[in-house]
C-alpha cells in the first residue's frame, strides 16, 4: 500500500527501536547449533527474522516464542541439522539466505533456497566460491542467483580465504561452515565488517580469532568442531532502525527525542559519527555493556546540518545508512559526498539508483557515481533548507528505501509518497505506530 508522509514539527518522546537485525538471525542460528536451551529477549520479530526461525525449525531445532521478543531456541548440536522437506524461503533476507548457506555447506544434507523478486536478484556467487571451496555443491540458475539447492559437504574441509568483497555476510558463512570442519577456518576480509558472528560465537564458547592486518585488512579464525553450549542473548536495539527517528529529529524544527538501548558497536555506528560531523545534536548517554555489546541511549535535538564528506574507510559501518544519510544531506547546507560504497548496488535494491530517483522526485540534486553520490543540499545562508518535496518515491521492495523518503516527508514543504509500505516489515514492523508516537504525521493512502 501507499504511505505519505506530511510536514511534521516537535518530534518529542521516549522510543525503543526493535531488536538489532544482525543480532537477532545470529541468535537464532546459534541456538540452533548449540546444544540446550538458548533463551533470547529482544528478537526483532521482523520477517526477515522469521524467516530464518522457520528454517532453522525446517532443519530441526525447536524454536519457540514465549513472550514479546522473547524465544527459545532448542539446538541440535554442530553437525546435527537435518535436510529440510520443503524449500527454504527467505523472503527479503540476504542476511538469512546467505548465512544459512554457510550453515548447511557445513553439514551433510541438500537443501534449497528460494526468495522474493529482490532476493533472487541479488549476486550469491561471493558465497558460492568459498563454500565450494570447502567441498559444497551447488546447482544454480546462470549467474548463480537464487532458487540455489546446496548440497552440503560429507567432509568439510578448512580454508583460507581472501574475500574480495568487505563483507560480514561472506565472512559469517565461511565461518559457519568452518564451524563443522576439522582445524582451522580463516576469513581475511580487506577491511574489517560487523562482528558479531565473532562476538556471539565466543559467547557460546567457541574460539574465534581477529587481528588486524598491515594493510588495513582483518583476518578472523575460527577453530572448528567445538561444542557449543547455549548462552542467554539480550538483543540490543538495532541502530539501523534507530538512525530513521534520529534522522526524523534531526531534520524538523523543535525536535528533541531520546532512543534508549542502541548498541553502538563501531562497525556499526558510522552514520552518527557522521552525522554529529555534520553539526547534528546528538548525545550519546548511559553508555554500557549488554549481551556483549555496547549499548547507548541517544538523546537527538533539531540541528541545522552542513554536508561533509565521509570517508571511504567508513563504508562498512554504515553500509546500510547510505539511503538514509542522503536524506539528511538534502537539508544540509553544500554538498555531502559519498563515494567507495559500490556495494550499494547490490543490496535489496540497487540503493545508488533508488536513492537518487528519490532525491529526483522530491527537487534535490545529486550527482551520481558508480560507487556513490553527492548530494547537493537545499539549505542556504538565507534558508532553513527544507526541500520541495511532493515526489512518489518507488521503492523496489527495499525497506530502507521506503523509510528514509517518509523521513523526508515529514521535513519536506510538500507530502513524500512511498509506492509500497510491505516490506517495513522485514526490519522494522513498528515503524509507523512509533513515529506517529513523536508526532510524525504518516498516512496510509486509503486513509489519508
Ligand atoms: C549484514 C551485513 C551487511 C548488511 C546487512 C546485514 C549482516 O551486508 O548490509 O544488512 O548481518 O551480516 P554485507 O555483508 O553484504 O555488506
Amino acid at each position: 500500500m501507499r504511505l505519505t508522509a506530511h510536514s511534521s514539527k516537535d518530534l518529542t518522546g521516549t522510543l525503543a527501536v526493535p531488536g538489532d537485525k544482525s543480532i537477532s538471525h545470529r541468535a537464532i542460528m546459534f541456538g540452533t547449533l548449540a546444544v540446550g536451551e538458548t533463551h533470547i529477549t529482544g528478537l526483532l520479530e521482523g520477517d526477515d527474522v522469521l524467516a530464518t526461525a522457520a528454517a532453522c525449525r525446517a532443519m530441526g531445532a525447536t524454536v519457540t516464542r514465549v513472550g514479546d521478543g522473547e524465544w527459545r531456541v532448542d539446538g541440535v548440536g554442530v553437525g546435527g541439522l537435518k535436510t529440510p522437506e520443503a524449500p527454504l524461503d527467505f523472503g527479503n533476507s540476504g542476511t538469512g539466505v546467505r548465512l544459512v548457506m554457510g550453515l548447511v555447506a557445513g553439514h551433510n544434507i541438500t537443501a534449497t533456497f528460494i526468495g522474493d523478486e529482490s532476493l533472487s536478484k541479488r549476486p550469491m556467487g561471493r558465497i558460492v566460491t568459498p563454500l565450494s571451496q570447502m567441498g559444497a555443491e551447488f546447482q544454480s540458475r546462470e549467474g548463480g542467483r537464487l532458487p540455489i539447492t546446496l548440497k552440503g559437504a560429507e567432509h568439510p574441509l578448512p580454508i583460507t580465504y581472501a574475500s574480495p568483497v568487505a563483507s560480514a555476510q561472506v565472512k559469517s558463512a565461511v565461518l559457519l561452515a568452518g564451524l563443522n570442519a576439522p582445524g582451522q577456518t580463516t576469513v581475511i576480509e580487506p577491511a574489517p565488517t560487523r562482528d558479531h558472528t565473532e562476538r556471539m560465537l565466543r559467547a557460546f564458547g567457541a574460539t574465534v580469532t581477529s587481528e588486524a592486518g598491515p594493510n588495513g585488512e582483518q583476518v578472523v579464525c575460527v577453530t572448528g568442531q567445538p561444542n557449543l553450549s547455549p548462552c542467554p542473548i539480550a538483543v540490543p536495539g538495532d541502530p539501523s532502525s534507530a538512525a530513521f527517528p534520529v534522522v526524523a529529529a534531526l531534520l524538523t524544527p523543535g525536535s528533541d527525542i531520546t532512543v534508549t538501548g542502541i548498541t553502538l558497536n563501531a562497525h556499526r555506528a558510522g552514520l552518527y559519527t557522521t552525522l554529529q560531523e555534520m553539526g547534528g545534536n546528538i548525545e550519546m548517554l548511559n553508555a554500557r555493556e549488554e549481551g556483549g555489546e555496547p549499548v547507548a541511549d541517544l538523546r537527538v535535538r533539531y540541528s541545522a546540518l552542513t554536508g561533509v564528506e565521509v570517508p571511504g574507510d567508513r563504508v562498512p559501518s554504515m553500509i546500510d545508512e547510505y539511503p538514509i544519510l542522503a536524506v539528511a544531506a538534502s537539508f544540509a547546507k553544500g554538498p555531502t559526498t559519498m563515494r567507495g560504497a559500490e556495494e550499494l548496488r547490490v543490496k535489496e535494491s540497487d540503493r545508488i539508483a533508488a536513492t537518487v530517483a528519490g532525491l529526483e522526485a522530491n527537487g534535490v540534486s545529486y550527482e551520481e557515481f558508480e560507487d556513490g553520490m553527492i548530494v547537493h543540499g537545499c539549505r542556504t545562508d538565507t534558508t532553513t533548507g527544507a526541500v520541495p518535496g511532493g515526489g512518489l518515491v518507488i521503492t523496489h521492495h527495499d525497506h530502507r528505501i521506503a523509510m528514509s523518503f517518509l523521513v523526508m516527508g515529514l521535513a519536506a514543504q510538500n507530502p513524500v509518497t512511498v509506492d509500497d509500505d510491505a516490506m517495513i516489515a522485514t526490519s522494522f514492523p513498528s515503524f509507523v505506530p512509533l513515529m506517529q508516537e513523536l508526532g510524525a504525521t504518516l498516512h496510509l493512502e486509503n486513509d489519508a
